[in-house]
């Protein structure tokens, strides 16, 4: 079972990145660490880098300076150390359920098209997706197609589950569905997970720390050790004193990060 003492630890760390898209700077000396089988929620107005520090992590990007280092190594892209889920789903249109589950362990390349099948029907499965594997995506909901997409990052088994806005198009009854099945998944599995989200809520109801990005290139605007107990359940967590005390805070916080983004923006048009 996971507890808030996996915070801030040595399974990721990032110290002193900087990174650019060409002259504009995203981050300038962004820092922070990250336990094995962690639960990190990255909050942050659109725009202020949160994809971008998503894709530091996973390789796609590369610094231009510090380092990103996953258990002492550099992290290389071509290395399937992540799964990695977005936000629209993702999957082939004209390929089954069970098929686009299947797609990455086929590039993989290392088991046979019976093991394939059976650990895609596995991960189908446990995301609550039996009996639809032979449905092309088209004839899922969103929420189902984002269970399969989960499914196809769960079935590479990566230590290291990073998601990107995953349940920012579902609307919010689905959303708290998938945020439950989530917690069950990763309390299960055991994954380190960096889980990227606007939604104040959800952030506060998955993780073990909340980061609150700030405006690019500030970096981290504030970390938020989240001390709500597992395992959590809606009606408890949701309406406890510490959950309220959490929102008030972090709605704080990312209306400070706003408010200077929109003076950082009146100071361009000038
Ligand atoms: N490939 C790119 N080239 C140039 N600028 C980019 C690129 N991707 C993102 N940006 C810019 O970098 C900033 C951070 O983007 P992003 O990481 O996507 O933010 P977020 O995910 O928080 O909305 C934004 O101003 C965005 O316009
Ligand atoms: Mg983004």
């Amino acid at each position: 079972m996971a507890t808030s003492s996996h915070v801030g630890g040595d399974e990721l760390i990032i110290e002193d990145v900087h990174f650019s898209y060409g002259s504009v700077p995203i981050f300038d000396g962004m820092s922070i660490s990250v336990s094995p089988g962690e639960f990190l929620s990255i909050l942050g107005p659109s725009g202020c880098g949160k994809t971008t520090f998503l894709n530091l992590l996973s390789g796609f990007l590369k610094p231009d300076a510090g380092s990103v280092l996953l258990r002492g190594e550099p992290i290389e892209p071509e290395d399937p150390h992540f799964g990695y889920v977005f936000q629209s789903a993702t999957l082939f249109p004209w390929l089954s359920t069970v098929e686009n589950v299947e797609f990455g362990l086929r590039m993989a390349g290392k088991l046979t098209p019976e093991q394939r099948r059976e650990k895609a029907m596995h991960y189908l499965d446990m995301v609550g997706l039996k009996g639809f594997e032979n449905y092309l995506p088209i004839r899922l909901s969103g929420g189902m197609q984002q269970r399969a997409s989960l499914a196809r990052a769960l079935a590479m088994e990566p230590r290291l589950l990073l998601m990107d806005e995953p349940f920012g198009a579902l609307d919010a009854i689905t959303r708290e569905i998938m945020n439950d099945e989530l917690l069950r998944l990763w309390d299960e599995l055991g994954q380190t997970v960096v889980f990227i989200t606007h939604d104040i809520d959800e952030a506060i109801y998955l993780s073990d720390r909340v980061l609150v990005l700030n405006l690019p290139p500030r970096g981290v605007f504030k970390t938020l050790n989240n001390d709500l107990p597992r395992p959590r359940s809606g009606p408890t967590t949701r309406t406890a004193d510490l959950f309220w005390q959490y929102k008030k805070e972090l709605i704080d916080d990312i209306s400070q990060v706003s408010a200077l983004k929109k003076k950082v923006q009146a100071a361009q048009m000038n």
